[in-house]
């Protein structure tokens, strides 16, 4: 999606600071530090303008969020939106991560959400996508026995791709729908920018939720 470019961006995300987690790597292990309450965490890749990390926060401020998102310009929006709630429970990395392994211990996360990540068509880009099985496993072992691995996409072949890789790695499939909106696990969903997009142009929504069962 081409972004229109935002005059002042530095000094606009810098008004943000207390949100943004500048080096996530020297928190490795005590990421529980970075917000005022010990409680339980979980991680969003690819957070974009934010609307679903908010919204999980505002409803259960007995747990902490970081959100990661690499595109500066579209995080701006989510950091307002935490900002206007004055939520103490979510944090920003301003970055695209890779190896979970560089910024997690073992057993750090509660929940991960990967939502309308982006769906690398091409073949030989495979090892890009959030839910090939290489980071599968990394996710896996930054998350606490019992944790989960929830994933929302438009993209019915990413979506068949998942599945193939959930396989693969040997994950447990907790829940399942290839149309989100018109099953029973609609009632707790809460929507992102992309999904209210897609779903308003008439599109079903594909879910799946893997648990971790060490
Ligand atoms: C298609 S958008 C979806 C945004 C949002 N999750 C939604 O559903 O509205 C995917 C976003 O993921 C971000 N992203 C992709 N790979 C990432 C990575 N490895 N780390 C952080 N952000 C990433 C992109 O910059 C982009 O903003």
């Amino acid at each position: 999606m081409r972004q229109r470019k935002i005059k002042n961006l530095q000094e606009k995300l810098e008004s943000f600071a207390a949100y943004i987690i500048r080096d996530p790597k020297s928190s490795k292990g005590a990421a529980g530090a970075l917000f005022p309450k010990k409680q339980p965490l979980y991680l969003e890749i690819g957070c974009g303008k934010g609307q679903f990390i908010t919204r999980c926060a505002a409803a259960h401020p007995e747990w902490n969020f970081l959100a990661v998102e690499g595109n500066e310009s579209v995080v701006l929006r989510a950091l307002e939106k935490a900002a206007e709630q004055k939520a103490e429970n979510i944090r920003f990395i301003l970055d695209y991560v890779d190896d979970l392994g560089d910024l997690f211990a073992p057993g750090e996360l509660s929940g991960i959400f990967l939502n309308f990540s982006d769906p690398w068509p091409k073949d030989r880009h495979a090892k890009r996508r959030l839910t090939c099985a290489r980071r599968l496993a990394e996710y896996q072992t930054a998350l606490q026995p019992g944790g989960f691995i929830q994933f929302k996409t438009d993209n019915d072949d990413l979506f068949d791709f998942t599945l193939e890789q959930i396989e693969e790695a040997g994950l447990y499939v907790e829940a399942l729908s290839r149309d989100l909106h018109h099953s029973q696990l609609t009632a707790e969903n809460i929507t992102t920018e992309y999904e209210d997009k897609f779903a308003g142009a008439g599109k079903t929504i594909n879910y799946v939720r893997i648990s971790v069962k060490r």
